[in-house]
């Protein structure tokens, strides 16, 4: 690996100057679900994926902490060479994006980039002729108000009913997607958006988990309902921020090649991993350190 340490002079870190991979990351396994919308779309680039299962899940943990866990990550995927990192969780762009961008890329490196989901999201909602978006999303995304605050500022026409869905994310990190006590909890909320609102047109998977256990979900949702998953919208907004930024794309490794680390047990994290990747994935190992 490259250089990693500090500028002695100003105690800011130096990061490797090199083309790196694009680091992708989640609190989990749900970013897996931007990673394959986004090879989908660009495959031709080196990627880097970081699940902090270990942490999981930080849809029902505070600010502070998700805040805290998320700058942590960035600094470890930059240390691995990655210029670029896409927030590949909701949760983590809700509460920690802004913060990162404003206060801490200033010092860290203003030459690397952190990007999330929602803006995307909401972005391609205005293509869809949706009128009554329903939201469904973890607690901690739905405090934040992101999603009625971005689509009031774009689109304030559209009629937006948010939805917390504390139980789904447990589900799908313990591999329960696709029991019973899965169904009880799809159905339970889903009704619960639906009484708001009945007047919904699209679902919004406002967590990049709710893919993994989609068809549960469509199960749940009254026909007619268009289910958005976030997955290739981030490849394709991915896509665009490239070609209007050459000098980023010049700094992304072209190989084709995906990493996987995870905070947790990394035999644990493959074979789940790999079901939904289709494909073989040996993960590594993280121990991941707090940035002072
Ligand atoms: N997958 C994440 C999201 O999109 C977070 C899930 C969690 O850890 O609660 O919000």
């Amino acid at each position: 690996m490259a250089d990693r340490g500090t500028n002695n002079i100003t105690d800011t870190p130096v990061y490797p100057a090199s083309p790196g991979k694009i680091g992708v990351f989640d609190s989990g396994y749900g970013g897996l679900t931007i990673l394959k919308g986004i090879r989908k779309v660009l495959p031709q680039y080196d990627y880097l994926y970081l699940g902090d299962n270990a942490r999981a899940p930080y849809g029902t943990r505070s600010f502070e902490l998700v805040y805290q866990f998320t700058l942590d990550a960035v600094r470890e995927l930059f240390s691995r060479g990655c210029h670029l990192v896409i927030l590949a969780c909701n949760t983590a762009s809700a509460k920690a994006l802004r913060s990162i961008q404003q206060n801490d890329l200033p010092h860290l490196d203003p030459d690397r980039r952190v990007l999330g989901v929602i803006r995307p999201t909401v972005e391609h909602l205005g293509q869809t002729g949706a009128k009554h978006v329903g939201i469904v999303a973890t607690p901690g995304t739905v405090v934040s108000h992101s999603y009625t605050l971005e689509i009031t500022k774009l689109f304030p026409e559209m009629h937006v009913t948010e939805q917390g869905c504390p139980m789904w994310v447990p589900l799908i990190e313990n591999n329960e997607s696709s029991g019973p006590g899965a169904d009880y909890f799809v159905h339970k909320y889903l009704k619960e958006l639906f009484i708001r609102d009945s007047k919904i047109d699209s679902l919004v998977l406002g967590c990049t988990h709710y893919p993994l256990m989609i068809e549960k979900i469509r199960q749940y949702t009254p026909a007619g309902v268009a289910i958005i998953a976030q997955g290739e919208i981030v490849g394709e907004s991915l896509r665009n921020y490239l070609l209007r930024h050459p000098e980023m794309e010049a700094k992304c490794s072209r190989g084709g090649s995906v990493e996987y680390l995870t905070t947790e047990n990394p035999e644990k994290f493959n074979s789940l991993a790999g079901l939904f990747m289709g494909e073989t994935v040996s993960a590594g190992h993280l121990c991941i350190s707090h940035s002072g």
